[in-house]
């Protein structure tokens, strides 16, 4: 698996846990704040790869700084909409709003990432460095597991 494939592997999950939550209803209290536990944990993970992994080195690439300026701006906004839903209670008419918008958010996000910047990290980053990417994300991983 390269880094590319693990990311966009963590993208699908991701997507899959946000539509679970928008087909819960307002009366599903403890399935809402299970996926919502869920979404936590995979953005944590993927976004500590992300940020001390893949988008340090696209930072300090002419082609890419920019791409990745915005996308840790993304990642910001998503963690500040996120840490909103977790403070409504999951029946409140609003919680399916915000997760709206965080569902927009993202999908607007990996739609960048995986049109944009994955193939530009691709013609810019070299193959080794590509490597020991994925060796670390994968660490990073397993650690998280073991923990
Ligand atoms: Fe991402």
């Amino acid at each position: 698996m390269n880094i590319f494939e693990l990311l966009k592997k963590d993208h699908v999950k991701v997507k899959q846990i946000l539509q679970d939550m928008c087909e819960t209803t307002s009366r599903a209290i403890k399935k809402r704040q299970n996926l919502l536990q869920q979404l936590i944990a995979e953005l944590q993970m993927h976004e500590k790869i992300e940020e001390r992994v893949f988008y340090p080195p696209l930072k300090n690439n002419n082609t890419t700084r920019q791409l990745t300026l915005e996308a840790y701006e993304e990642h910001h906004a998503v963690d500040d909409l996120v840490k909103k839903l977790a403070k409504l209670e999951p029946s409140d008419e609003r919680w399916l709003a915000v997760l709206t918008v965080i569902k927009e958010n993202l999908h607007h996000h990996i739609e960048e990432e995986e049109n944009r910047l994955f193939l530009k990290a691709q013609e810019e980053i070299g193959e080794q460095e590509l490597n020991s990417m994925v060796q670390s994300a994968q660490a990073m991983k397993r650690q998280e597991a073991r923990a």
